[in-house]
């Protein structure tokens, strides 16, 4: 089948608030990409059960993340923006994929395998996560899946799925797609320098503001070298933040700060909190106004699904025939 456009996917989980790691790693990516052709982002609000089980609070943060990513520079326009659980094909074709996958593949998973080690015992939804990210991605037949780092095995997983489909059913069905993964971008450090995640409430959230925002910044740990003395800007915390905001001029100098003494950890912090406040100001504004009219937001996503089932739905046909389901009904598609 002949392409146009490149198609280009990914996803979020709404399990909490979002934060400066989930910008850097992942959404700044998900933005650019979403000029270079035709783009999916979504919504993995049924990724997000395997570790969230309250509705309220999971349909909460779906908003959440939706007005976060319009507020960003999301344009619904120029990509289809939509909810995982409004595109029901989805799980048809995670059942499917499903008996095609190995269960030694899956105990190989990194977060299944963490929380194994953390003595905790995961649920089957977690266990086949890998399963419905494969299909998220492939029912679209998606090229190139923009994600940080963290998700290159789940993305070498749909690779490896959608080839053996392929293969047993002797058919192009599926597209293999490529990961696009900024490896230049490191971890994003945390307030207690630990990676920063939701899981480990040491986050510092996009739109955080005011006297919270300040909070937060304030009590990222750094060590105790005095004022006066020369530090090193490559142990601190506080610097591998500034670095995300700053061109490589403005890193220079701030280094050379650091370097030279006399540059104390409470500068370091004033100038990361007024990076923050005006790489993301107009986003914050932008926010507020949005909020007003959350019917609007649910509407685009609504939209959004529309389409995105259009997709799935012509992705799928060809793959019930092979696999030999027959369905004696039709799907009514509602407006
Ligand atoms: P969390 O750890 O807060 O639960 P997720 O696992 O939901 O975050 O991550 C969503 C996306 O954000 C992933 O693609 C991941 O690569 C990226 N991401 C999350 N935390 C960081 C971080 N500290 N540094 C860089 N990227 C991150
Ligand atoms: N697992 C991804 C994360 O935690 C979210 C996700 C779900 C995703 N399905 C996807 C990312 C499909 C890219 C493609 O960040």
């Amino acid at each position: 089948m002949s392409k146009p456009q490149k198609t280009i996917l990914s996803g979020i989980q709404p399990s909490g608030r979002l934060h400066l790691g989930n910008y850097f790693g992942a959404i700044r990516q998900h933005l650019d990409f979403q000029h270079k052709g035709n783009a999916f982002y979504f919504i993995a609000n049924y990724h997000s059960l395997t570790s969230l089980q309250n509705g309220k609070q999971l349909r909460e943060y779906t908003l959440d993340v939706a007005l976060d990513y319009l507020a960003l520079g999301m344009d619904p326009d120029k990509c289809t923006f939509f909810a995982q659980s409004d595109v029901p094909q989805v799980l048809e074709l995670t059942w499917i994929l499903g008996t095609l996958t190995p269960v030694s593949l899956m105990e190989k998973g990194v977060s299944y395998k963490d929380k194994v080690a953390q003595g905790l015992s995961p649920n089957i939804g977690l266990f086949t996560y890998p399963v419905l990210q494969a299909a998220d991605i492939l029912i679209y037949h998606s090229d190139i899946v923009p994600v940080g780092a963290d998700q290159k095995q789940n993305i070498e997983i749909s690779r490896d799925l959608a080839a053996r489909f392929n293969r047993i059913y002797d058919g192009e069905y599926l597209t293999i797609p490529e990961p696009f993964i900024v490896e230049s971008v490191a971890t994003v450090p945390g307030i207690d320098g630990r990676k920063m995640s939701k899981s480990y409430d040491n986050t510092i959230q996009i739109f955080e503001t005011g006297k919270t925002l300040k909070k937060k910044v304030m009590a990222i740990q750094t060590d105790s070298t005095p004022l006066e003395e020369p530090k090193n800007p490559d142990q601190c915390n506080v610097f591998a933040l500034i670095r995300l905001f700053s061109d490589e001029k403005k890193q220079q100098e701030i280094r050379s700060m650091y370097t030279s003494g006399g540059y104390g950890y409470g500068h370091a912090k004033k100038e990361l909190l007024e990076q923050i406040k005006e790489y993301f100001g107009e986003a914050v504004e932008r926010r507020a106004e949005l909020s007003k009219n959350p019917d609007t937001v649910i509407d685009m996503l609504k939209e959004g699904g529309r389409k995105a089932r259009e997709r799935a739905e012509a992705v799928m046909e060809p793959i019930r025939e092979v696999t030999g389901m027959v369905h004696h009904y039709t799907i009514q598609e509602t407006p």
